[in-house]
């Protein structure tokens, strides 16, 4: 039996978000909507989850001193990562210490913090197919992990980064060294190792949500989300549509993959399971232990998007994973560097047939800064995606 308390009561079940972004602030919504007590933590100040929760906490969260001492202050029942640059070292200790639990485990997002450390599981431990990879540790290093087989074209990324930050794809010898460079330049921490990776020819890649959740039995069991279709551009996410048409073995692969790896990760949560797909054979890529920014499509066409399977399965509820109609995300950049912007043509957006808008409220704006999503839900993905590419454009951010 799962009991909840009362916010603010001696009572309160308390959760901390480490990282309070677009996805951490559509947790908290989901976590606030069951009476839970949120405590959100970034590493500036109203950072977009920390307009939502009810305690706000700024901290370098990569420290492993700043980061002990809050969760030993506020001492939650769950302490839930929503990005990867955590001190997850500390993360491990205070969980073995019992001090904590940590969503989906502490092991999790230590592993899917650093590219090897997933990476190594995925194809060494667990035997998933991957592209070909090699880890490098200087440009010579680089050079000779292609030539010894990786070839061209590959892809180099360092191993601490995320959102295409420092990737880049390397077509013959005269960009080694420009990819090299960028890697160094784009690393979360700048201690120089980089993966090489083959270049996947794929169809389309998707991104298979997955859940762990308890049973009426206590036992746990794993839920799957129909696929989601997606167009990254150098890395990042720029649209996503639900469901993704596949071949029924190409989903059956999927979810294969997913259950082997977010079995091996274990806990309880949502994970988002990247995966190439060409024909009927499927890749592993890497998997989000927590919600999945191509994933904030769910917020139009699930029962319950990723945040409330989120929310849920880390209490121990249950979850439904059934899709609800066809539907589309879209997203809508900065387009200036200023602080405090302003949003015109919001109306126009929201008369699109089936849309929606997420505006996350982020202080400052960049040019490719991710400062909002729209949404269109239709009977058709085709129609869905127009439609949510119709109301981005309509949205027109400028300073104020
Ligand atoms: N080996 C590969 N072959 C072909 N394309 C690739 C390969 N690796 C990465 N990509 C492309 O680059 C995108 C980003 O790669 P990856 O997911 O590894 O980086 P990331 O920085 O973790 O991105 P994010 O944080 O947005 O998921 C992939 O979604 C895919 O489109
Ligand atoms: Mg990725």
């Amino acid at each position: 039996m799962t009991t909840l308390g009362t916010p603010l009561s001696p009572k309160a079940t308390r959760v901390m978000l480490l990282g309070s972004g677009e996805l951490g602030k559509e947790v908290l919504i989901a976590l606030q909507r069951l009476g839970v007590e949120t405590i959100a933590v970034d590493r500036y100040e109203h950072a977009p989850g920390q307009q939502v929760a009810h305690h706000a906490r700024t901290i370098t969260m990569s420290d492993p001193a700043q980061l002990k001492a809050l969760v030993e202050a506020e001492r939650p029942h769950l302490v839930v990562p929503e990005i990867e640059a955590i001190a997850t070292p500390m993360l491990q200790e205070l969980e073995a210490a019992g001090t904590v639990t940590v969503i989906p485990t502490a092991r999790a997002a230590r592993l899917t913090m650093d590219r090897e450390g997933i990476r190594r599981l995925a194809a060494e431990t667990l035997g998933l197919p991957t592209s070909p990879y090699k880890f490098c540790d200087s440009q010579q290093e680089l050079q000779s992990a292609i030539d010894a087989g990786i070839g061209y074209p590959c892809i180099v990324k360092p191993v601490m980064s995320s959102s295409g930050k420092g990737q880049s794809k390397i077509d013959g010898p005269a960009d080694v060294q420009k990819a090299w460079d960028y890697a160094m330049a784009g690393g979360r921490v700048s201690h120089g190792r980089v993966i090489v990776e083959g270049f996947i020819d794929f169809d389309y890649e998707i991104t298979q949500l997955t859940v762990r959740a308890k049973d009426a039995n206590g036992e746990t069991g794993t839920h799957f989300c129909d696929p989601i279709g997606h167009v990254q551009v150098s890395g990042d996410y720029v649209e996503s549509w639900q469901p993704m048409a596949m071949h029924a073995s190409a989903i059956e692969k999927s979810r294969q993959i997913a259950k082997a790896v977010t079995d091996n990760l274990g806990g309880l949560g949502l994970f988002g399971v990247e995966l190439f797909v060409k024909g009927e054979q499927v890749w592993f890529s890497e998997v989000s232990p927590r919600p999945h920014d191509t994933g904030l499509v769910t917020l139009c066409t699930q029962h319950q998007s990723e945040f409330e399977l989120h929310a849920r399965a880390i209490l121990g509820l249950p979850v439904d994973t059934s899709l609800r109609n066809p539907g589309a995300s879209a997203v809508i950049y900065g387009g200036v560097d200023a602080e405090g912007i302003v949003f015109d043509g919001v109306d126009e957006a929201l008369r699109v047939p089936g849309s929606d808008l997420r505006l996350f409220g982020k202080p400052e704006s960049f040019v490719k800064r991710r400062m909002g999503v729209a949404l269109a839900r239709a009977t058709d993905t085709d129609t869905a995606r127009a439609n949510a590419k119709l109301a981005v454009s309509k949205v027109k951010p400028r300073k104020a």
